[in-house]
């Protein structure tokens, strides 16, 4: 029996997490799924974003298949009560570190990214980003609030960009033995030339690269690395970032494919335990309107069959059973050229579930 947590969260991210659970169900597999309150539908639950009850499930489970959380009517909550704390805490509570972000063109979606054809097709790109560590959680951090109150003017906030050299060399490590089963080239994305965190992080790259001397390693500033994913994507490989560049170029990376609502992702452990979401946000405009596109989540389910279940085979039927029905023309509203078929969140699950009837 394979335990799996399943937090759909907030949004749009009960719709997709649903499909994912459909097309999961189609394997010849035994799974154990039970489902858990995150993110802002768990603080109107309990009165907090990230219960402990949760936590619990995921600690007993082999995986965890997460949605997405936040919601702008959370806003104005104290900062460690509002969604976003719940993946950042089940990223931290867990060690999940390294976040391996693919971004693939699929030959049938080229027309769907607003980038040229030729600047898209055949991309094949993996972002690494560091996720337990930057300005994302580094101390101090907060507001001053000057003695008279005063407004605008007088306060200030502050967040501290922090890295450690063990947390570096960790990232490092996994990048480049990513790049090794890969074309064994590495890009390293930093910003050396103003920042000592940063200096640190491309020295610690420098040094972890010398035990891979079949990978080649290049050091980018991430200005630059910005500009170059949209002018010549395809020169990079494997890109390797802090989790505040990270989080900004997986994001562009994405719309590289065509939508952001196909990059999926898995933030694993040093035990391999991983949380497997999509890329994305909990879209709280679209929500609820069966548009979403349940593909990165169902990708991200695969993620999860290959690196955490150790079912590689099971993962590969299921992005087969993704393409094929990229194949037969099905698209959400996201991926929706002319001449294809624009079909809702659960039409989407239902067709690669079918798919996938006929491959296991
Ligand atoms: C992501 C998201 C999160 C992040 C938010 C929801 C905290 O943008 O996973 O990319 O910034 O890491
Ligand atoms: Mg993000």
């Amino acid at each position: 029996m394979i335990k799996i947590a399943v937090l759909p969260g907030d949004g749009i991210g009960q719709e997709i997490v649903q499909e994912a659970v459909k097309v999961l169900r189609v394997l010849p597999l035994s799974f154990d799924m039970q489902e858990a309150p995150v993110g802002g539908t768990a603080y109107d639950l309990t009165g907090h974003p990230l219960p402990q009850s949760t936590i619990d499930l995921a600690q007993n489970s082999q995986a965890i298949l997460f949605g997405a959380v936040g919601d702008w009517k959370y806003d104005t909550l104290d900062r460690p009560l509002r969604p976003e704390q719940a993946i950042l805490g089940l990223r931290k509570h867990f060690g999940l570190f390294a976040n391996f972000r693919p971004a693939i063109c699929y030959p049938e979606l080229v027309g769907a990214s607003s980038l040229k054809p030729e600047i898209v097709s055949g991309l094949d790109i993996l972002i690494i980003r560091e996720l337990t560590g930057d300005i994302y959680f580094g101390q101090p951090r907060g507001k001053r609030i000057a003695s008279d109150g005063h407004f605008p003017g007088s306060e200030e906030a502050f967040d501290t960009m922090r890295y450690s050299v063990p947390e570096i060399e960790r990232i490092a490590h996994v990048a480049f033995q990513a790049a090794q089963k890969r074309s064994k080239r590495v890009t390293s994305v930093d910003k050396s030339n103003v920042l000592e965190t940063f200096q640190l992080w491309r020295d610690v790259l420098t040094c972890v690269g010398k035990s891979y001397p079949e990978v080649s390693l290049d050091h980018m500033y991430v200005d630059n690395a910005a500009m170059q994913l949209v002018k010549e994507p395809k020169k990079f490989d494997v890109v390797v970032t802090g989790n505040m560049f990270g989080d900004i170029l997986s994001d562009e990376a994405s719309m590289l494919t065509g939508s952001i609502g196909m990059l999926p992702s898995a933030s694993l452990n040093k035990d391999n335990f991983g949380l497997y979401e999509p890329s994305h946000g909990s879209a709280p405009d679209i929500a609820g309107k069966g548009i979403a596109n349940p593909l990165a989540t169902i990708l991200s389910a695969a993620m999860m069959l290959r690196f955490s279940l150790n079912q590689a085979q099971a993962a590969s039927l299921v992005e087969k059973a993704v393409q094929h029905v990229l194949s037969n023309g099905l698209r959400t509203a996201d991926i929706y050229s002319e001449g294809t078929q624009k079909v809702s969140t659960s039409e989407m699950g239902d067709a690669v579930a079918k798919a996938l009837k006929t491959l296991v």
